[in-house]
């Protein structure tokens, strides 16, 4: 195939932003057609999660340029792409490269993830972005509508949609194996990283390495300090999503799927140890989040447990309601009128159906989804067919579940129970909320146009 025949969307998108007025526009170009129609890579953040994501897209084609805001982990990927550009601000690398790349990985901390892919896909950019897919329920609107509209190809990274046990869980779902459902409970051994902290009041000098205005982007100025970058950014209002953010797009995605777990009525924090002076998640939390009739399905409510081994054991309401199974670190279970669906796997991988007995017999649904080469792979060949619905976890589901995912984080930060109204995004019942929504940008890093 062409590269131009796979690569159209990029042409039709054009370009827009305001940090790209008077750059030359995207446009289809017999000159610069790389070698074999290779799909051109530029990636976003390439240590931490960001190093197999860069991997990734250099197994599947040609990495033009990699961003990193710290030149220690810059460099080392850098050595292992000898041909690509090193910018540490994505913005300049997307300006200065215009139609010379066709695919970005975005796998920065989630503050950064809407603002580095909303500039990205409205230059007609393919997009694999990290889970959550944004910081915010707004931006998760807004890149799924991005997507819809430029018809571009895109992918979350929550890889467990292309296990083939992932798969079969969202068919038996789908087939209604359990009868109605009425609850699932979610719990996770998260955070693994500070949260329930304050601030820290020294202020050590930014490292050499570390490009500190362009780590914060999007996010209220700090002082630099190393509890932030790299890794311990999860925990911090203004950087991270908290456990919930970090886990719940791979922990709630077979149920998600399987049974729309989309636009919920309501949210509701249970319990929790509280966050600390407006500046970390909690320690622990209980998130009960309830949704209405979807499609003939039947009301049910999702009640989220993070803290690990800080939650209170007599708070773990899920344990009694396990049919005798260990209970493990992090699981998700489905109780339905005739079963539960039970899964010790992170990313819905695996499961199995309780009572043990009752289901000894059961035989697996038809499978009516297709298997997946791979998550990666899946992405690049959606690209390459011009078929966005290929990739499974495209930002029209990633954006529905992270919105989803994202509301247990509007009412931990609001304090209240949130009505919701998902078509207007917003909270009936509390404006204040509304802050929460969606985020101030600093400027430069706004994700409106
Ligand atoms: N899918 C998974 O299983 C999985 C696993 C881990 C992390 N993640 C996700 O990956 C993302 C990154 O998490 P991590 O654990 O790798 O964090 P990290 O802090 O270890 O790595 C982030 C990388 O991005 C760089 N970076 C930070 N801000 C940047 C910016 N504005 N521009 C360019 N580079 C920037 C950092 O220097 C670092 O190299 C998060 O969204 C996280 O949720 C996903």
């Amino acid at each position: 195939m062409k590269r131009r025949d796979f690569l159209t969307t990029s042409a039709i998108a054009g370009v827009s932003g305001s940090f790209l007025r008077g750059a030359a526009p995207a446009v289809a170009r017999a000159a610069d057609e790389s070698p074999n129609s290779k799909v051109r890579f530029a990636c976003i953040g390439v240590g931490g999660k960001g190093d197999s994501d860069t991997n990734d897209a250099g197994k599947h084609g040609e990495i033009v340029a990699l961003c990193d805001i710290d030149e220690k982990t810059l460099d080392k990927m850098a050595a292992k792409y000898p041909n690509a550009k090193k910018y540490f601000d994505y913005r300049k690398m997307l300006e200065e490269l215009g139609d010379k790349i066709d695919a970005v990985t975005v796998s920065t901390p989630d503050h950064s993830h809407a603002v580095a892919s909303a500039m990205a896909m409205r230059m007609g950019k393919h997009t694999f972005c990290q889970k959550p897919l944004t910081w915010s329920i707004e931006e998760a609107r807004i890149l799924r509508t991005l997507a819809a509209e430029k018809n571009l190809c895109t992918q979350m990274g929550n890889q467990g949609t292309a296990d083939d046990g992932f798969r079969e869980g969202v068919e038996l779902l789908k087939a209604g194996a359990l009868g109605p459902i009425k609850e699932i409970h979610v719990w996770t051994n998260r955070p693994i990283w500070p949260q329930g902290v304050k601030r820290p009041t020294d202020t050590p000098g930014i490292p050499n390495n570390v490009h500190w205005y362009e780590f914060l982007g999007p996010a209220h100025d700090r002082p630099y300090h190393g509890g932030y970058h790299p890794f311990n950014w999860r925990g911090w209002l203004d950087f991270g999503t908290g456990a919930l953010g970090d886990m719940a797009c791979h922990t709630i995605n077979v149920a998600a799927m399987g049974l729309e777990l989309f636009d919920a009525e309501s949210v509701e924090v249970l319990d929790t140890s509280g966050i600390v002076d407006r500046e970390t998640y909690p320690t622990w939390s209980i998130i009960k989040t309830q949704f209405g009739e979807r499609n003939g399905r039947a009301p049910l409510s999702l009640t989220w447990y993070d803290g690990g081994d800080k939650l209170p054991e007599e708070k773990r309401a899920y344990k009694k309601l396990l049919h005798g199974e260990k209970s493990s670190g992090s699981g998700l279970l489905i109780v339905g009128e005739k079963g539960s669906f039970y899964s010790v796997n992170d990313y819905g991988a695996e499961h199995v159906l309780l009572p043990r007995d009752k289901y000894k017999e059961f035989k697996k649904p038809e499978a009516t989804l297709p298997r997946s080469p791979g998550h990666f792979t899946e992405w690049v060949e959606a690209i390459k067919t011009k078929d966005p619905k290929k990739a499974l976890s495209n930002f029209e589901y990633a954006g529905r579940l992270t919105e989803t995912v994202l509301l247990g984080v509007v009412a931990l930060k609001a304090g209240t129970k949130i009505e919701w109204d998902a078509k207007d995004m917003r909270a009936k019942n509390n404006s204040a909320a509304d802050q929460y929504i969606r985020r101030d940008y600093r400027k430069g890093f706004s994700i409106h146009v």
